[in-house]
């Protein structure tokens, strides 16, 4: 049996981001559903490596934080001055002695690279037992990045940066994607020999190509398939071109996977949504974080779910949605607001200016108009009136309402919670609804004549800001003030 590869990944975090102009560090910049940093891990998986190792630096306490969420087996380690790309990867096999086979090197900026591009070039360094593979792209504009300087014979002869570079060398369009793989020891022993004599006054990880060549060492070019999974991002403006294309690159494998969509230039999926086929996503709709839509619903136009679930066959139309469950069968919209915790049962419906948080549907239960819905739990095949509120705070605590199976609230209807209205029951419109009303009866609550209770609020809700405007408004009361 032979033993698996033994590896290792070194993701180069640590930069500015100085283009960017954020208070955000660059590599967690969300791009459709994880950061860039995000996108780069997830591709650093097809290395199965034994250790993760991400640089940081800038704002390394924010990095390190978001990497104990995404990826709490990678080890962050820390480079307290920038002294360039070679540099950063030497502190890092400083931070792991027992390393060894194979090292591979990602930039946390390059968000576009494919798991089976990294893949590949992994099998083709370790098959061909080379030093050191790089990944290179031809492209129409290399500006700003290192170029792959070739030999007589077509091979590696050295990597340049652009900075760097004689006239010749700059023309050349097949361009460095900052992505590598290289053998551990080979690695460690350039490392050592890198200077700082270049432009910058660093230690460039390119240099090492040019070390090996010279002592003979087999060094390798592998140029990606697909160019953009080489783009990197330096300010906001090439963020929102590689937006652009992974969300292409997602709309397109949904459709080859038989979801409908509309109008794939304004759907926004995140990567981390799941889909079923016959799913119809319609125009200017995003689907976001944990988000699932079944078979034959419909979502859009105008819809945006964030970390919401959709059953078979709902309709869900100009709406907007975080942390709710909607139903098979269900209707949403148009204008609707559903907040976390709603959970709407089968063919149950949520109409047009509702908003619900924290509450539920039964089957075939309704809330078709103008309403909010706090807090609530509302049965089967019950009615809900338009303009129905469902009072759930009283300015210091929330409480919850029932609305049994089959019940009716007329509408214009206050039910200020706690309160329940049993099943069957009727509840007439214009009420303020204070106590339950049984299975079956009918609440009547319609106020008389207005009643003004004196001091309620000083008594009542003693300390809130309301009592405190309360007194000062009536500290104020018949105050003349003096003339000067
Ligand atoms: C680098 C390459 C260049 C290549 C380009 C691709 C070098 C010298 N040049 O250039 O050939 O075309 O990437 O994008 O490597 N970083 C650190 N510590 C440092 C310096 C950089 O962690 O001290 C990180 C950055 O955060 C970034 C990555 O390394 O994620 C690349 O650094 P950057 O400064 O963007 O390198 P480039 O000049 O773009
Ligand atoms: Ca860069």
């Amino acid at each position: 049996m032979s033993q698996a590869p033994r590896r290792t990944v070194v993701v180069l975090a640590a930069g500015e981001g100085k283009r960017m102009k954020s208070a955000t560090p660059k590599v967690l910049h969300p791009l459709l559903g994880r950061s860039l940093l995000g996108h780069v891990l997830v591709a650093a998986g097809a290395a199965e490596a034994e250790q993760t190792v991400v640089v940081v630096g800038h704002q390394a306490d924010q990095v390190r934080e978001h990497l104990a969420e995404v990826a709490p087996a990678a080890v962050p380690v820390l480079q307290a001055v920038q002294n360039g790309t070679g540099h950063a990867v030497r502190i890092a096999l400083d931070a792991v002695p027992e390393a060894a086979g194979t090292v591979v090197v990602l930039n946390g900026d390059v968000p576009l690279l494919r798991a089976e591009t990294v893949a590949r070039l992994i099998g083709e360094h370790e098959s061909a037992s080379r030093a050191a593979t790089v990944l290179a792209a031809a492209v129409d504009d290399p500006a700003g990045l290192g170029r792959i300087v070739r030999d007589a014979g077509g091979g590696l002869a050295r990597i340049v940066e652009e900075r760097d570079a004689s006239a010749e060398e700059r023309a050349i369009r097949e361009i460095n994607a900052g992505i590598y793989v290289f053998d551990v020891s080979s690695l460690r022993e350039a490392l050592g020999k890198l200077s700082t004599d270049n432009d910058q006054g660093e230690e460039y990880l390119t240099d090492v190509f040019g070390l090996l060549v010279e002592v003979g060492s087999p060094v390798g070019v592998f140029v990606a398939p697909d160019a953009d999974e080489t783009l990197g991002v330096n300010d906001r403006a090439q963020l929102a071109e590689l937006r652009a294309l992974l969300r292409d690159r997602v709309n397109t494998a949904w459709m080859r996977s038989g979801v409908s969509i509309l109008d794939p230039a304004t759907a926004w999926i995140d990567v981390t949504v799941s889909l079923e086929p016959d799913a119809v996503i319609d125009q200017n709709t995003q689907l976001r974080g944990t988000s699932s839509v079944a078979s034959g619903a419909v979502i859009g136009p105008d819809t945006t779910l964030i970390d919401t679930s959709v059953g078979e066959g709902a309709t869900v139309l100009r709406a907007h949605a975080v942390g709710a469950e909607i139903g098979a069968q269900a209707s949403v919209g148009p204008f609707s607001y559903l907040r976390p915790g709603t959970r709407l049962g089968r063919k149950s419906k949520i109409g047009g200016f509702v908003e619900a948080k924290n509450s539920e549907l039964g089957e075939g239960a309704k809330v078709p108009h103008l309403s909010y819905v706090g807090d609530a739990t509302i049965g089967a095949r019950a009615n809900v009136g338009a303009g129905t509120i469902v009072a759930n705070y009283d300015g210091v605590r929330k409480s919850r309402t029932t609305i049994g199976e089959a019940a009716f609230v007329g509408s214009d209807t206050v039910l200020i919670a706690p309160v329940e209205v049993g099943p069957g029951a009727y509840v007439a419109a214009g009420s303020t609804i204070a106590s339950d009303v049984p299975p079956g009866s009918l609440g009547v609550a319609r106020a008389q004549q207005q009643r003004n209770v004196e001091g309620w609020t000083a008594k009542r809700r003693p300390g809130t800001p309301s009592a405190e405007a309360a007194e000062r408004a009536s500290a104020g009361d018949g105050e003349v003030s003096e003339a000067e």
